[in-house]
C-alpha cells in the first residue's frame, strides 16, 4: 500500500471532544426528515454551506438534525460538519433504500451491519472491481472493502429492537396487500446512482449478498470511521431497485421512511 493510502490516511482519531456531544442525525430528503418533526424539539438552527442544522432534543437526548440532500458528497459534507463543528458523538442516518435481496419487500427495514461503496473501484474488461474508498484501485493493493458495524454496537442494537413490531403498511401504501414490515440486519450498498435496473440489482445481489442499495450510508461510515466515532444507518425499502423503482419510489417513499425513523428513535438510546 502506498504511504498515505490507508482508509484513514494515518490520521489518529481523537474521541475526547466528541464524548459528551449531541447525536448527529442525517436524512437525505424531506420525506425522510418529516418523520422526526413530532418528536424533535428545535432550540436553534445554524446554516452552513446551504445546509440547515437544527439543534435540539429528541426523546430527551441532544440531537443535531440535518437534511443532507442526495448523494455521497452531500452526506460526507454534513457528516464532517456534524463532527467537527457540532462535536457530534455519533452519527445516525435514517432513510429509504431500494431492495436488492429478493427475499425483502417494500416497507421492510434494514439496519446496516456492513456498508459498501459499490461504485468505487477499477473498471477493467467492462467490469467494476470494488475497492475501499481511498485505496488505490490497482492490482497489488488491498482488495478488502466495506465498513463493518462494531460487534458490540450491533449486539446493543439487536437488543434494543428485539420484540419491536412496526405498524402494518396499508394496502394503499404497499400497492398490494397490507403487510407487517420485517426488521433485518444486513449489507447496505451505497453509490451515486438511483437503481432502476433489474440486471444491476441482480448483479449487486450476486456480488455482495446485499439487502439494500442507497446513495449516502457508506460515506457517513467512511467519515465516522476517520473520526473514530460510532454510526448507525437504517433504511426502509421504498422500492425494489428494478424496472418499477422510478414509480415505486415516489409512491412509497413517505410511508416507508416512517419505519426507519421509528427504529432510529429506539437506536438513539444505544449510542
Ligand atoms: N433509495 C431509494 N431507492 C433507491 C434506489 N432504487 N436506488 C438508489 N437509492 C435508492
Amino acid at each position: 500500500m502506498l504511504p498515505g493510502s490507508s482508509a484513514n490516511n494515518g490520521i489518529k482519531s481523537d474521541m475526547t471532544e466528541q464524548k459528551g456531544g449531541p447525536l448527529g442525525l442525517i436524512c437525505a430528503i424531506p420525506e425522510e426528515i418529516a418523520h422526526f418533526g413530532a418528536h424533535f424539539r428545535a432550540e436553534s438552527t445554524r446554516d452552513i454551506a446551504g445546509f440547515t442544522f437544527q439543534q435540539g432534543s429528541m426523546d430527551g437526548r441532544q440531537v443535531v438534525l440535518v437534511e443532507a440532500g442526495i448523494g455521497k458528497v452531500n452526506a460526507a459534507v454534513v457528516s464532517t460538519l456534524l463532527l467537527q463543528v457540532f462535536g457530534a458523538r455519533a452519527l445516525l442516518f435514517s432513510g429509504v433504500a431500494g431492495g436488492v435481496d429478493p427475499a425483502l419487500a417494500i416497507g421492510d427495514v434494514v439496519v446496516a451491519t456492513r456498508l459498501v461503496q459499490h461504485d468505487y473501484g477499477a473498471l477493467a474488461d467492462g467490469e467494476l472491481k470494488v475497492y475501499q474508498p481511498g485505496v488505490p484501485p490497482l492490482p497489488g493493493f488491498d482488495e478488502a472493502h466495506g465498513y463493518e458495524l462494531d460487534k458490540g454496537l450491533e449486539a446493543k442494537a439487536r437488543a434494543a429492537l428485539s420484540g419491536l413490531t412496526l405498524p402494518a403498511l396499508s394496502a394503499e401504501a404497499t400497492g398490494g396487500e397490507a403487510r407487517m414490515p420485517g426488521i433485518h440486519f444486513g449489507t447496505v450498498l451505497t453509490g451515486d446512482q438511483f437503481l432502476n435496473c433489474e440486471t444491476s440489482r441482480d448483479r449487486l445481489f450476486r456480488t455482495f449478498a446485499a439487502q439494500a442499495v442507497e446513495m449516502e450510508g457508506a460515506s457517513v461510515a467512511q467519515v465516522a470511521t476517520r473520526w473514530g466515532v460510532p454510526y448507525l444507518v437504517v433504511r426502509s425499502l421504498s422500492d425494489l431497485a428494478g424496472a418499477d423503482s422510478h414509480m415505486d419510489f415516489p409512491a412509497f417513499c413517505q410511508a416507508a421512511a416512517a419505519g426507519a425513523a421509528e427504529l432510529i428513535r429506539r437506536l438513539a438510546a444505544v449510542l
